[in-house]
């Protein structure tokens, strides 16, 4: 899990530049499920077919993370840009980024910094070690995007990387799929969707194109367990957290009792989540064409959207075991 995660988080996918994760999921999993493919947007989706045909279920988990662009390449060689996705200015400072999977840069500002808050990413730039236009020219190009440079590590009994934020949530599924012992009750569509971070944009082509009765995602949430975090009843380590809003969603409650139910009856830790800030690919789901019962397994996470997200991993072995419960069950309740 670990050393798959890893090669996940490391793998270059900016929004709109997913081909490379696409391909080692691809080569994951493709010997496993019923049917492959990718859609016009980029979104890689695999099929494990159920004992039944009457229902369709979509699980969702994104494949890009969010990054930079560049915009201006100044006389000196130095690159500004602005964010693809929530990027925070000071999670820059004395950063390193990769622009195009093999070119690294240290970012900084100009001047003195009075006030952090005050901190925007017009005043900052990549120095990738050029010292002309041209000699950056040969490298980066305008539009050309950019993402933390950083391997991941394991820190106690939780990972710290990069990009967890969605590639824990493309582990689930792929270890999901590979420890399915039977087939799951019902048509069961893994999708790993592009552009989650941008508005999520792959998910809307993608729940379009399968029209899933029930739509289930899987994505990082925050938590409220570090000094003086805004409040919110989720914390690391104490397991998967069962979604009841974000906001792009206010979840099924008849789906969000499945997911409890499951989660008493196999004993496994869960907690609940609501989300204020940000939403998911549930969302877009549950809006698709007429609607989807939809909800979330979402994998508590600290320091998201920073260089160094955090995750445990007994929350991530919960989150595969509630999943495949989900997969097995009755759907009682839903239909
Ligand atoms: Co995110
Ligand atoms: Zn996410």
């Amino acid at each position: 899990m670990k050393e798959l995660i890893k090669r996940l988080v490391e793998t270059f996918g900016p929004s709109g530049d997913e081909l490379a994760v696409r391909e080692l999921i691809r080569g994951e999993i493709e010997d496993q499920v019923d049917q492959i493919e990718v859609d016009t947007m980029g979104n890689l989706i695999a099929l494990k077919k159920g004992q039944d045909d009457s229902n369709k279920v979509m699980l969702a988990a994104h494949m890009d993370e969010i990054g930079l662009i560049a915009t201006h390449i100044e006389e000196e060689g130095f690159i500004r840009f602005s964010n693809v996705g929530g990027v925070s200015p000071y999670n820059l400072l004395g950063e390193r980024v990769l622009f195009n999977g093999e070119t690294i840069g240290v970012i900084d500002k100009e001047g003195k910094l009075d006030d952090i808050s005050k901190l925007k990413h017009d005043k900052m730039y990549v120095d990738i070690g050029a010292t002309t236009q041209e000699e950056a020219e040969e490298k980066i190009k305008i539009g050309d995007t950019a993402t933390y440079y950083r391997q991941l590590d394991l820190v106690g009994n939780r990972l710290v990387a990069k990009g967890l934020d969605d590639r824990a949530g493309c582990a689930v599924l792929i270890e999901t799929i590979k420890q399915l012992t039977e087939q799951p009750t019902f048509d069961t569509y893994f999708v790993f969707t592009v552009q989650e971070e941008v508005g999520t944009r792959g998910a809307i082509t993608s729940s379009y194109g399968i029209n899933p009765d029930v739509g289930i995602a899987v994505d990082l949430t925050l938590t409220g367990d570090t000094p003086e975090a805004k409040r919110m009843a989720v914390s690391l380590g104490e397991g998967p957290a069962i979604k009841v809003k974000d906001r792009s969603v206010l979840v099924n409650p008849q789906l969000k009792n499945l997911m409890i139910d499951l989660a008493e009856e196999n004993e496994i830790p869960y907690q609940l989540e609501v989300l204020d800030r940000g939403g998911t690919d549930t969302g877009r789901m549950q809006l698709s064409r007429e609607g989807a019962i939809a909800g979330a397994i979402s994998i508590p996470g600290r320091y998201v959207h920073s260089p160094s997200e955090m995750i445990d991993l007994t929350d991530l072995e919960n989150s595969i075991k509630l999943l495949s419960e989900i997969l097995q069950s009755d759907y009682q309740g839903l239909f």
